[in-house]
C-alpha cells in the first residue's frame, strides 16, 4: 500500500507540474484529493490493515497529501503570477505613443471664405451692411430696373414665398435698402445668402454672395477697375491676370464680367477654364442712374460702382472643388480640409 502510495505522490506532481493553467489545477485537485478522489480511494483500504501497519501507513498517507497539496498550492501561485503577467501584458498602456489626436472643429470653409473676403474689403475702407433674405419684388426687381417681364422673374428662377414676395435672388437689393438709407458717400459690402431654382455640379438653390457698392461725387469706372484689382491681387495672388469684358445688367451701366486667369492652366488652357484660359469671376458696372432715380439720389451729382460675386464659385475656383454640393453634404471627410 505504500507502493501505491508513493506511485500516486509521483503521479500526482507530475501531473501538478504539468498542468497549463488554473482550471486544470482545480480539476487535478477534486480528482485526487476530494471526496471521490484517487487518494481517498486508496486510503479506504487501510480498514483491511493490521493494528501496527496502520499507523505507518497512515504517516505515508499524510506526507503524501501534505505533499500534494503543497504541490498545487505552489503550482497554483506560479500559474496566477503568469496569468496575471498575460494580463498585464495584455492590457499594458504604452504610455510612450503619441496621443490621437482629439477631434477639433473648424470653420465652415464658405465662412471661412466670406470671412477673407469681408477682410480684404473692410481693408480698402469698405462698411459691411445686411438685408434681408426674404425680399419684396420691389428691391429684388423694380429698384434695380429689372422689368416685370424680365426673364429673371419667371418662376423658373425665383422662389416667390407669397405674391409680391421672393427669397432674394442676389444680394443686389441691398444696394437699394442701404442707399435708400444714407447720404452719399457709400461704401459697403454686403454678404448674404441667396435662392435660386437650380440645382446642378455647379449650382445650389441656395448660395452665397458678396455684393459692393461705392458711392460718390466723380467715381468713375477707373475706382472700380482698381477695387476689383487689388481684391483679385490679394485673394488670387499679385501674379493673377484681370481682364474685364463688357456685359450687361439692367442695374449698370456700362456692365462688366470680370475674368482672372485660370488659377488651374496659368492661362494656358485647360478643362476647368474650357480650353479658353479664363475664368468668370465676377459681374459689376457703375450704378445706372435709373436705380439713383428709385433710391432719390441725383445721378448728375454722384456716381458709383457695384460689382456682386458668386462665393462658392470663388471658393470652388480657389481650392479645384468641382462640385458645389460637397459645401452642403456636411461631409466631415470634406470640412476637415480646412481646419
Ligand atoms: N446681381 C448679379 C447676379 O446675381 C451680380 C451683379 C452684377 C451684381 C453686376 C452687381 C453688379 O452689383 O454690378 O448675377
Amino acid at each position: 500500500m505504500i507502493e501505491q502510495l508513493r506511485g500516486l505522490k509521483d503521479r500526482a506532481l507530475a501531473q501538478i507540474d504539468e498542468a497549463a493553467d488554473l482550471e486544470a489545477l482545480t480539476q487535478l485537485n477534486v480528482s485526487i484529493l476530494g471526496r471521490k478522489g484517487e487518494l481517498t480511494a486508496t486510503l479506504r483500504g487501510m480498514g483491511s490493515l493490521s493494528p501496527e501497519e496502520r499507523p505507518v501507513v497512515g504517516q505515508v498517507a499524510n506526507e503524501v497529501k501534505t505533499a500534494i497539496n503543497d504541490a498545487i498550492e505552489a503550482r497554483t501561485s506560479a500559474l496566477s503570477g503568469a496569468e496575471q503577467q498575460l494580463k498585464f501584458a495584455r492590457e499594458a498602456v504604452d504610455v510612450t505613443r503619441p496621443g490621437r489626436a482629439p477631434f477639433t472643429a473648424n470653420l465652415h470653409p464658405l465662412t471661412q471664405v466670406v470671412r477673407e473676403l469681408l477682410d480684404i474689403f473692410t481693408g480698402l475702407g469698405f462698411d459691411i451692411a445686411e438685408g434681408r433674405e426674404v425680399e419684396n419684388e420691389y428691391y429684388n426687381f423694380e429698384a434695380l430696373n429689372i422689368p416685370a417681364d424680365h426673364p429673371a422673374r419667371d418662376m423658373q428662377d425665383t422662389f416667390y414665398v407669397a405674391p409680391g414676395t421672393v427669397l432674394r435672388t442676389h444680394t443686389s437689393p441691398v444696394q437699394v435698402r442701404v442707399m435708400e438709407q444714407t447720404t452719399p458717400p457709400v461704401c459697403v459690402v454686403a454678404p448674404g445668402k441667396v435662392y435660386r431654382h437650380d440645382s446642378d455640379v455647379t449650382h445650389s438653390p441656395m448660395f452665397h454672395q458678396v455684393e459692393g457698392l461705392m458711392i460718390d461725387e466723380g467715381i468713375t469706372f477707373a475706382d472700380l477697375k482698381g477695387v476689383l484689382h487689388s481684391f483679385i491681387h490679394s485673394y488670387y495672388g499679385p501674379q493673377t491676370g484681370i481682364r474685364f469684358r463688357p456685359s450687361f445688367f439692367p442695374f449698370t451701366e456700362p456692365s462688366a464680367e470680370v475674368d482672372i486667369q485660370c488659377v488651374f492652366c496659368k492661362g494656358a488652357g485647360c478643362r476647368v477654364c474650357g480650353r479658353t484660359g479664363w475664368l468668370e469671376i465676377l459681374g459689376s458696372g457703375m450704378v445706372d442712374p435709373a436705380v439713383f432715380g428709385c433710391v432719390g439720389y441725383d445721378p448728375e451729382k454722384v456716381q458709383g460702382f457695384a460689382f456682386g460675386l458668386g462665393v462658392e464659385r470663388i471658393a470652388m475656383l480657389k481650392y479645384g472643388i468641382d462640385d458645389i454640393r460637397l459645401f452642403f453634404e456636411n461631409d466631415l471627410r470634406f470640412l476637415k480640409h480646412f481646419g
